[in-house]
């Protein structure tokens, strides 16, 4: 028996230091972290003054745990700093975005130009009625329209409330209820895997529900027929192409809220995320500009994230716009019309920077590596991974195949709640260990900690939490303030708990071990399902597995791996190729990880951002109907799962 809080399996020692060209001229230089430990909360006020402020805060930060306050007197206005100061410093002809559409309609939009189709849809807001501090809706493809109407909002005050456009009309309406919204910004539709969706129709049928959504602004994207009600409907283009041009920003107390963002909790009903103005503007700006590096006259930035995600928030939004960013947004999915899709934009557009999630860099190696290779991706200097653990040999495959063997890779660990970046490497400093985000940013303090809020020592796991106030973080749970201090501060006094496990290596390095509700216990082991995977993704014929516990007479808990193998390499079959990937895992990383049932499935359930749903997984492998499946990308593939694993043996 062990007394670990998580054990420790796995060991990495592959290690890759930025070139000497990339570290010279990297914005990030290893001073930054002295000069954070320093400064303490001055460094954070060094970075605020990045920012353009109508006036100065008078108190950096006000601290009543679990409530912060950052930057407090200061007025500021999120769309200035996005766009105004580009323009006033004579960047307006600068490319803000790139855009394509899935069927290669494309726009190119400049600064001077963005900023002009946002003055113009404030205006229509105004028009509207809304005023500062209204909750707006938004409902849309991944179009600029989407960017515009979020810096409305911002630009007039308003709280936008961004909803995935894959999300249903009950989900849509439980977030318009909760955040009680006046307007819905919404499209009749748009581009996904070659064909024309609708949007409209969703926001109808939510409609029906109790609302006090007075108008809906919809953006004529696909042409497709639409059902219209004209005492509540207006096209955009009708209300927003005949306003001014211009439009004078009022700006805003640091602490005015900028946004509401839902995030699904597995079951229970989401949880609307806010987040204030100041203090998120600093740190999206700060670490967007450390993090990737970026260098803006030169750069091309791609993000591949939604903007119903955080990721599109800080990292498509906020924290390039106000760094001067020349960007690509892509409207549809990497495999339409072919695989190769986001490779040819790759160089179409000669992006630089490319962030992504590892579940599709691990979709990429299902597919092989003959679509990245048809393309040049020569132009590409630094990569970025969120969203999930990254496995090794995911991590590997992504610097080979698609960084060339050349680009520092940063893997980038946050949430919803942190609003932006915490732990990653710095990628002209730090000398990455593939799958590990390394160590806190310069500024924040994050902590590995044992069951007592004890930290743990370098080779021991834990739970992951943070210890200090960071600008960014959220300021609540929307109208649920027990909520909040429940679900993040209650675990440990005072400190915020972000729900991961995570381990220190011996170097002190931090691996993060996935979510601590999946964490499996063999035989008095505490086994994260991230190294089980990570185990078996390091198999030359895996391209993605998933892993849980299955309640076991024996053990307490037996192992059940559920795995996609690699396109194009040949493998054993059946109970061979079983055997081999049992004994992959005994040999990585130890006996005790050895699954009890392994099964090759074609798909895994993925929530729509791409997280791995392995509460689904686990009903499958204790042999129970499977639970509340209504966040699931494709609601199939737990059917399919299902009927093979009562077909599959067991292998002990
Ligand atoms: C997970 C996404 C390992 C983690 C920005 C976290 C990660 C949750 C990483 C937040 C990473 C995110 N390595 N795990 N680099 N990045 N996660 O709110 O479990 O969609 O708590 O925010 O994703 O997901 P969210």
């Amino acid at each position: 028996m062990t007394e670990e809080t998580l054990d420790n399996l796995s060991s990495e020692d592959r290690v890759f230091a930025p070139s000497p060209e990339f570290a010279a001229l990297a914005n990030a230089q290893p001073s930054l972290y002295g000069e954070a430990e320093a400064g303490g909360v001055a460094f954070w006020e060094e970075q605020a003054r990045e920012l353009i402020w109508e006036r100065k805060w008078d108190t950096a930060l006000e601290w009543n745990p679990p409530f912060a306050k950052w930057f407090i007197g200061g007025k500021i206005n999120a769309s200035v700093n996005a766009l105004d100061r580009h323009v006033a410093e004579g960047h307006g002809g600068r490319i803000a975005f790139h855009f394509e559409g899935e069927p290669g309609d494309t726009r190119t939009i400049s600064y001077a130009q963005l900023l002009t189709d946002v003055c113009k849809a404030a205006n229509a807001l105004t028009e509207l009625g809304i005023v500062a501090g209204d909750r707006v809706a938004i409902y849309m493809p991944l179009i600029p329209e989407a960017a515009v109407a979020m810096l409305a909002c911002a630009r007039i005050g308003a709280i936008h409330s961004v909803v995935f456009g894959g999300f249903s009309a009950d989900a849509l309406l439980s977030r318009i209820q909760d955040a009680d919204a006046k307007l819905v910004i919404t499209a009749d539709g748009g581009f996904r895997k070659g064909g024309a969706f609708a949007l409209k129709p969703a926001v109808d049928e939510a409609l029906l529900g109790k609302t006090n959504v007075e108008k809906v602004l919809v953006v004529k994207r696909t042409a497709q027929e639409t059902a219209w009600n004209s005492d509540r409907d207006i096209w955009w283009h009708e209300i927003v192409d005949r306003q001014h041009s211009t439009h004078t920003p009022e700006f805003f107390d640091s602490e005015h809220p900028l946004f509401i963002l839902y995030t699904s909790g597995t079951t229970a009903k989401p949880k609307g995320i806010f987040h204030t103005t100041g203090g998120y503007l600093t740190q999206g700006a700060y670490t967007h500009k450390d993090v990737f590096d970026i260098k803006p006259k030169t750069d091309v930035y791609w993000c591949t994230a939604d903007v119903g995600w955080i990721t599109g928030h800080s990292y498509m939004v906020y924290g390039p716009l106000i760094n001067g960013a020349t960007q690509v947004m892509y409207e549809g999915t990497p495999d339409t019309p072919h695989k190769g899709r986001i490779f040819e934009l790759v160089e179409k557009y000669g992006v630089t920077i490319l962030y992504t999630a590892p579940t599709l860099i691990r979709t990429w190696m299902k597919w092989g590596e003959e679509f990245p290779n048809q393309f040049n991706l020569s132009s590409l200097r630094l990569l970025g991974s969120v969203g999930e653990p990254i496995n090794p040999e995911a991590w590997i495959w992504y610097r080979h195949v698609i960084g060339g063997g050349r680009c520092p890779i940063v893997d980038t660990w946050w949430q919803t709640e942190t609003g932006a970046i915490m732990i990653s490497p710095l990628p002209g400093v730090t000398a990455t260990k593939p799958g590990s985000a390394m160590r806190p940013l310069p500024g924040i303090s994050a902590k590995v900690v044992d069951d007592n809020g004890v930290p743990v020592g370098n080779g021991h796991g834990g739970y992951l939490i943070l210890d200090k106030p960071w600008p960014s973080m959220l300021r609540g749970v929307w109208g649920e303030e027990e909520r909040f201090k429940e679900t993040y501060w209650s675990r440990f006094e005072g400190i915020y708990f972000a729900g991961d496990g995570a381990k220190l290596d011996d170097d002190g390095a931090i691996w993060l071990l996935g979510r601590v509700d999946d964490v499996m216990n063999v035989s008095g082991h505490r086994i994260s399902t991230t190294e089980v995977e990570s185990a078996l993704v390091s198999h030359e014929t895996v391209a993605e597995a998933a892993v849980v516990g299955a309640a076991d007479p024996m053990t307490g808990q037996g192992i059940v791996a559920f795995v996609i193998l690699r396109g194009g390499i040949e493998h054993l079959e059946g109970d061979a190729l079983v055997k081999q990937l049992r004994d992959h895992v005994a040999k990585e990383i130890g006996a005790i990880a050895k699954p009890r049932q392994i099964m090759v499935v074609n798909e895994l359930p993925k929530t729509r951002s791409g997280k791995i749903m392995r509460r689904l997984l686990k009903d499958v492998a204790e042999n129970r109907a499977v639970g509340d499946a209504t966040t699931l990308a494709d609601p199939n593939v737990m059917k399919l799962i299902s009927e093979g694993l009562k077909s599959a043996t067991s292998e002990d």
